[in-house]
């Protein structure tokens, strides 16, 4: 069985994702062509099912988001142009479903994507399909370029992600004190770690306090470290301790020993995983760390990839992924210290 489908990386990380196919897939996955930087089409040996149960097996770092494609249909400028595609959908109204539509040239339309979802999902709700956006039986994925929707219908947990693209949206609220908090918060939902009973917090980079603040709120103590200033709301939370100074010279003192380490410090990512792991002595039984890798513009996979197998030396379990917030870098999670 052979068949299509649409993936997402991010825009940068095109070649590695591709880098990553192939060493997962070999020949049996190849690209068809980019519909935009970092959204692309390829071509596979296998059914969608069993692309996604490999991916479940070795979880990828750069690939973000997939779906199927199991029909490409014209689109025009008005919304009464998707019919064919409704009906196409209405076929999967067996169940609960949601649908996703990106538009990667919205200004070709007369219609926004959430106009297209709206008349989608108006169809398949018609057809008897139950809106379930947060527990779906059946995807509908849609991706409109260049008068072309491509559109595909999975189950939720092949497509990597529960958001169109793996765009994980947080909304920007008063009082945040830093664009890193949504990094974080992506990471809390992506990898789901089991914070419970958690008391301690150290948080490496901490500056301006975005991190800190997440932590603080889930009730945490956290001690930060940091050579530059915290928000002053932070510094006024009395479970809060700054160390104004870097994490080298903060490891020369008595460190105390922590739930969670936290990692965001600008620095080189072998470096920093070094860092990381010399603190693996300083975590509880259960404890974590969260760490992001910066990667530099150049040979991006092979440094991921001598950070990870740093960290790998320190911790037994070590799961990666470039989050949707994360720019030029990925995200970590690692667990089971060695001794
Ligand atoms: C991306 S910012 C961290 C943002 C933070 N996680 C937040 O949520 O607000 C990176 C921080 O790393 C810090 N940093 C760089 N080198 C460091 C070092 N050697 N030790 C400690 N912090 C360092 C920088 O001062 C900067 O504040």
């Amino acid at each position: 069985m052979c068949g299509k489908i649409l993936f997402t990386t991010q825009d940068e990380s095109a070649g590695i994702c591709l880098e990553e196919l192939k060493r997962t897939f070999g020949p049996g996955a190849r690209l068809s062509r980019w519909l935009r930087a970092g959204i692309g089409i390829l071509d596979t040996d296998l059914g969608f099912g069993e692309f996604s149960a490999v991916l479940k097996n070795s979880p990828p770092i750069f690939l973000r988001h997939i779906f199927p494609i199991n029909t490409v249909i014209p689109i025009g400028e008005t919304i009464e142009s998707a019919g064919e595609l409704v009906t196409f959908a209405a076929g999967f109204a067996d169940g609960p479903y949601s649908a996703q539509a990106r538009v990667l040239d919205p200004e070709r339309y007369g219609f926004t994507k959430y106009e297209l979802t709206q008349a989608v999902s108006a169809g398949v709700s018609k057809a008897g399909g139950t809106l379930d956006v947060r527990n779906p039986v059946n995807v509908i994925s849609i991706v409109v370029c260049n008068s072309l929707a491509y559109a595909g219908v999975s189950r939720e947990d092949e497509n990597l992600s529960s958001w169109p693209g793996g765009m994980h949206r947080f909304a920007k609220y008063d009082g945040q004190v830093s664009r890193a908090e949504f990094k974080l918060l992506e990471a809390l939902d992506v990898f789901g770690p089991d914070l419970s009973g958690f008391a301690r917090a150290l948080d490496l980079g901490a500056a301006p306090g975005g991190w800190s603040k997440v932590m603080l709120e889930r009730g945490l103590a956290v001690t930060a470290v940091d050579p530059a200033e915290m928000s002053p709301r932070i510094l006024r939370d009395k479970r809060l301790t700054h160390f104004k100074c870097s994490a080298q010279e903060f490891m020369e003192r008595d460190l105390g020993f922590y739930d969670l380490i936290m990692n965001d410090m600008r620095m080189d990512a072998t470096e920093s995983a070094d860092i990381t792991r010399g603190l693996r002595g300083r975590l509880s039984g259960q404890g974590l760390v969260i760490i992001t890798l910066k990667l530099p513009k150049r040979k991006n996979l092979a440094a991921a990839e001598r950070g990870l197998n740093i960290l790998r030396q320190g911790y037994a379990e070590v799961r990666a992924k470039q989050l949707f917030h994360n720019r030029s870098e990925i995200t970590a999670v690692c667990g089971a210290a060695r001794t």
